[in-house]
C-alpha cells in the first residue's frame, strides 16, 4: 500500500506558512500524542527558527499516559515547552498562558528592555490535519471567536483573536504537511486517521495495526473482542477473521467478513476504545 498523499497542495501550504510564521512572536505546535515524532512536521524547525516554540501533545486522553509523560520530557530536553492537553474536553488548555509567558520570556525582555510595553504576544496554531487545531483554537478561544477552514488559501485578511491584554492568536490555523514520503511514518498517520480513508486499503492497514497493538499492548486485542489468548498470535489475516466471528460479522456464505472486522478494529483504536494507546 502506497501512503502518498496530497503534494499537490504542499507548496501552497509551504508558501501560507512563510506568509504567516513572519507574522507572529510564538508558534503553538500540535502534535498527536499517539504518534508524537511521526504527526510533526519535518519543516517546522526550519520554518519557525528564531520564533518561540510550544509544543502541545494533543489527544492526551487518547494516548499511553506513561508515554505521554516521556515524551513530554523528550521536548523539554530539547528545550521546547511542552505540554499535554485534550482540545475536546479543554483538560490543559488553561495552563498554556504560563507556559507562552515562559517561552516568551526573551522576547519579553527584550521588549522591556526597549521601552515597548504591553505589546501584546502573536501567536499562531500550526499542525498536520486532523491533529485537533480547530478544536484546539475553540478551546483556547472560545467557542465564538473561531472562523476556520481546513484548506490553505482559505483567510485572505489576516484575523487576529485577542485573547486577553498579552496575547493574540492568528485566527486561523497553519497547516502543516506531513512526512508523508517515509511509508512508516505513513502507516502511523493512516493508523490515527489523518490520511483520507478513501486510499487506504483498510483490511492491509488493520493487519498492520493489529501486529503494532500486540507487540506494545499484549492482552488488548484478547480483552476488547473476547478472543482466546493464543489466538492474538495468529497471523493478520486469521487474527482479523476471529475478531470478524466474536463480534458475528459475516459475510456471504458465512464467511467471516474482514472488512467490517478491519473497519471496526481501526475505528476502536482511533476512539480510544481499545484503551490509552501510544504508538511511538
Ligand atoms: P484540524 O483542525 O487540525 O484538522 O483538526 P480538528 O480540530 O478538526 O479535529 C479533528 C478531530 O479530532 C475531531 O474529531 C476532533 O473532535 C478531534 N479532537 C481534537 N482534539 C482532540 C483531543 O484532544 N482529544 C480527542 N479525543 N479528540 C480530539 P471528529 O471526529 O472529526 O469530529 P467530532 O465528531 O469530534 O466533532
Amino acid at each position: 500500500m502506497n501512503y502518498q498523499w496530497y503534494p499537490g497542495h504542499m507548496s501552497k501550504a509551504r508558501r501560507m506558512m512563510e506568509e504567516n510564521i513572519r507574522l507572529v512572536d510564538l508558534i503553538i505546535e500540535l502534535v498527536d500524542a499517539r504518534i508524537p515524532l511521526s504527526s510533526r512536521n519535518p519543516d517546522i524547525d526550519e520554518l519557525g527558527k528564531n520564533k518561540s516554540r510550544i509544543v502541545l501533545l494533543n489527544k492526551s486522553d487518547l494516548a499511553d499516559p506513561v508515554c505521554n509523560k516521556r515524551w513530554a520530557a523528550y521536548f523539554e530536553e530539547k528545550g521546547i515547552s511542552v505540554l499535554e492537553v485534550n482540545s475536546k474536553s479543554g483538560s490543559g488548555v488553561k495552563s498554556i498562558q504560563g507556559l507562552v509567558r515562559e517561552a516568551c520570556r526573551e522576547k519579553l525582555e527584550r521588549d522591556r528592555r526597549r521601552g515597548i510595553v504591553n505589546r501584546p504576544i502573536r501567536a499562531m496554531v500550526v499542525g498536520i490535519p486532523n491533529v485537533g487545531k480547530s478544536t484546539f483554537i475553540n478551546a483556547f478561544a472560545g467557542k465564538a471567536c473561531t472562523r476556520t477552514g481546513n484548506k490553505p488559501g482559505v483567510t485572505k485578511g489576516k484575523q487576529w483573536i485577542r485573547l486577553n491584554k498579552s496575547l493574540e492568536l492568528l485566527d486561523t490555523p497553519g497547516i502543516l504537511w506531513p512526512k508523508f514520503e517515509d511509508q512508516e511514518v505513513g502507516k502511523k498517520l493512516a493508523y490515527i486517521g489523518s490520511i483520507n480513508d478513501d486510499i487506504i486499503i483498510l483490511d492491509e492497514l488493520a493487519c498492520d495495526l493489529l501486529a503494532e497493538i500486540r507487540e506494545r499492548y499484549p492482552g488488548a486485542l484478547t480483552n476488547r473482542y473476547g478472543l482466546e489468548e493464543e489466538q492474538e498470535a495468529l497471523p493478520g489475516a486469521e487474527l482479523l477473521g476471529a475478531i470478524a466471528q466474536s463480534r458475528k460479522c459475516y459475510g456471504k456464505g458465512q464467511e467471516p467478513d474482514l472488512g467490517k472486522a478491519a473497519s471496526i478494529l481501526v475505528d476502536d483504536f482511533r476512539s480510544g476504545r481499545l484503551g490509552r494507546m501510544t504508538l511511538e
